[in-house]
């Protein structure tokens, strides 16, 4: 007998589901039965997905508490409820040190990586409570959150906070059965690999980047998407206030 697909029956929006890891989730929540709805600034790459993968996409900025209170309708209106959210579109500036770091590139983490998540949980907490639903937040945090490297010093701080808000509210929440878990990646190949390097982005460069991981490589959409499909699923019903570090032993 073929195994029941993990996510059958839940609905979920994937922010920033245009590329990178966040399409690795859109890919595996699909196959796992999930209907989804990608989230993402980038319209045509979101469309192009959408149509791969046989989902749902529509541009939202998500950033901005207007989208989000779209999105939670448009995704209501489409699929009936809403189950799952992962908060994993994100943002960084170019490696650099400290003191060179902007307004403009502060305000870019914090607003992209943090204000989000407090959007989107100020937005979709009531709707979970109102209508009874146990239901479930990801946040793709970093390896940067817990292990801090220099140069990228405000990105690092910006996932340090996701993490810690994230633990707040699984304890918080944790008598309405809203479930809060955040997945922390080591460096992968992206988007926004190249701003991480700090060097030339040369393929020796990331090399020896990833020469850094104990298990010897980076991580791959499909690692950071096999952790946010446990998360999401019934089999982590128990699981909340974790940070679940996907690093192939880096945070050790
Ligand atoms: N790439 C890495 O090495 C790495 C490591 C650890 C954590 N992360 C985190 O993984 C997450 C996904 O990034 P990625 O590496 O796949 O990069 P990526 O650049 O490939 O994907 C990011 C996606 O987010 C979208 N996005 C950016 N700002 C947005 C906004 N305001 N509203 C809606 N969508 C927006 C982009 O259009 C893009 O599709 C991020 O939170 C990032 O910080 C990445």
């Amino acid at each position: 007998m073929a195994p029941q697909p993990r996510l059958e029956g839940k609905v979920a929006i994937v922010t920033g589901g245009a590329s990178g890891f966040g399409k690795g989730i859109a890919t595996k929540f699909v196959e796992e039965g999930a209907q989804v709805l990608i989230a993402d600034l980038a319209d045509e790459a979101g469309r192009g997905v959408a149509k791969e993968l046989g989902c749902a996409s529509t541009v939202a900025d998500v950033t901005k508490r207007e989208d989000w209170e779209r999105l939670l309708k448009e995704v209501v209106d489409k699929f009936g409820k809403l189950d799952i959210v992962v908060n994993n579109a994100g943002a960084t500036y170019n490696n650099k040190a400290t003191e060179d770091v902007t307004e403009k590139d502060f305000d870019l983490v914090m607003t992209v990586n943090v204000k989000s998540v407090y959007l989107s949980t100020s937005v979709i907490i009531p709707y979970f409570v109102g209508e009874n639903i146990a239901g479930c937040f990801i946040q793709i945090a970093s390896t940067a959150g817990v292990r801090p490297r220099p140069r990228l010093t405000w990105y690092n701080a910006s996932k340090a906070a996701v993490i810690n808000a994230t633990k707040g509210m699984a304890v918080e929440y944790a008598s309405h059965s809203i479930r809060f878990n955040s997945v922390s990646p080591v460096i992968g190949s992206t988007g926004m690999t190249h701003l991480f390097i700090g060097k030339p982005d040369t393929p020796e460069n990331r090399k020896a980047f990833e020469s850094l991981v104990p298990l010897g490589r980076g991580s791959t959409p499909a690692d950071v998407a096999n952790a946010c499909c446990y998360l999401a699923s019934n089999e982590a019903e128990f699981i909340t206030g974790t940070n679940l570090e996907v690093c192939g032993g880096r945070c050790v």
